[in-house]
């Protein structure tokens, strides 16, 4: 199939080949995203044959008027209402119990729905020119960074979809945060949504072990897309995490020739001539959030023998970075 590259002005295009049962790339304040009708099954069925999804793990569906939310799912408690007031239209995720009228294909038969409304200017009319919610996962090859510009997306899916909206690069750089909204509040990935500022509203919210450590294939996880090695480049990871000019320095020790390092924007000096990405300012994990995926993907075009990555600590959006970056690493980390 021929993929067409659609700018901003094309969402009507976009719109129509979604009420027709098609598959487009769509920006999103997080990352870009593959959106198909939620309630289109056959479509719904081509997102995963695309990306090479497991069956197992749910989409995301996306919303850009509240009062979608009730159509949806069959409780919305409380303090989702308090959330929601904060937090949304943005980069946040709630997972409730679903209605009947959500398929099982979206949820991989589970009985929640992970629901957002997104922030993002040309993700909101798509979907309301749609006239659906719309079901998207990361538009990204499974396994693969997630995709943070339309270039990323035709990279990984051009000829496997049938358009892509090129809205420029997403802010956050990271995806969405999920929070279980079933029984007490449970975050489920960390993202540009911090656990303090959920805390602030939620103060009984919780951790799901998966988030900083690795689960055993067997294990029961919460949200299933936690148990994947993901964002992975294909050479292997090491996760440096430590005092920014420590992880450098360890590094640079044991960094040999072949290997790559992704290091904050202060110590491209200390590796100049040796392949090194720079992802952003040690001091700004803002920075790191948008420009972490963008440097992974980035470093395995460069094809490295070993991936070195000075990771952040877990304050604030420091814990989405350093869960990706874990993440890419198979949780192969180095504390120096
Ligand atoms: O920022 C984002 O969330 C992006 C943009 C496109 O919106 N989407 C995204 O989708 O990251 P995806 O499919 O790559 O990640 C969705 C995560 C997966 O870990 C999945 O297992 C989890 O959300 N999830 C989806 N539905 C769930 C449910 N009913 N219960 C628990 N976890 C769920
Ligand atoms: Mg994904």
């Amino acid at each position: 199939m021929k993929t067409l590259l659609l700018g901003a002005d094309g969402i009507d295009i976009a719109a129509d080949i979604i009420r027709r049962g098609g598959i487009v790339g769509m920006p999103t304040e997080t990352v870009y995203g593959l959106a198909a009708s939620a309630f289109d099954t056959e479509a719904v069925a081509h997102i995963f044959e695309a990306k090479g999804r497991p069956q197992d793990n749910p989409l995301i569906v996306h919303i850009a008027e509240i009062g979608t939310l009730e159509t949806l799912c069959a409780e919305v408690p409380e303090a989702a209402r308090r959330i929601a007031e904060r937090f949304w239209p943005g980069p946040l995720t709630m997972v409730f119990k679903k209605k009947p009228v959500v398929p099982d294909r979206v949820t991989a038969g589970m009985d929640t729905v992970a629901v957002r409304f997104t922030a993002h200017p040309v993700a909101q009319e798509l979907i309301r020119k749609s006239g659906v919610p719309i079901a998207a996962p990361s538009a990204n090859v499974s396994g693969y960074p997630s995709p943070t510009t339309a270039a990323h997306v035709m990279r990984d899916l051009d000829g496997k979809i049938d358009a892509c909206i090129d809205g420029g690069e997403c802010d956050c750089g990271v995806e969405s945060t999920v929070v279980s909204m079933v029984g007490r509040p449970r975050l489920l990935r960390p993202g540009s949504v911090t656990l303090e500022q959920l805390s602030e509203i939620v103060p009984d919210i919780t951790v799901d072990k998966a988030i900083r450590g690795e689960i055993a294939d067997t294990e029961r996880v919460s949200a299933p897309g936690m148990k994947y090695r993901h964002y992975a480049p294909s050479a292997p990871v090491v996760a440096v995490c430590g005092e920014a000019s420590a992880s450098a320095g360890y590094i640079a020790s044991v960094m040999k020739d072949g290997e790559l390092c992704i290091c904050y924007d202060e110590f491209a000096g200390l590796f100049a001539g040796r392949p090194c990405v720079a992802y952003g300012s040690a001091k700004d994990k803002k920075a790191l959030a948008h420009g972490v995926f963008s440097a992974l993907r980035e470093a395995d075009r460069l094809s490295p023998s070993k991936i070195y990555v000075q990771c952040p600590d877990d304050g604030g959006v420091g814990l989405a970075v350093a869960n990706r970056i874990k993440k890419a690493a198979g949780f192969n980390v180095v504390n120096v």
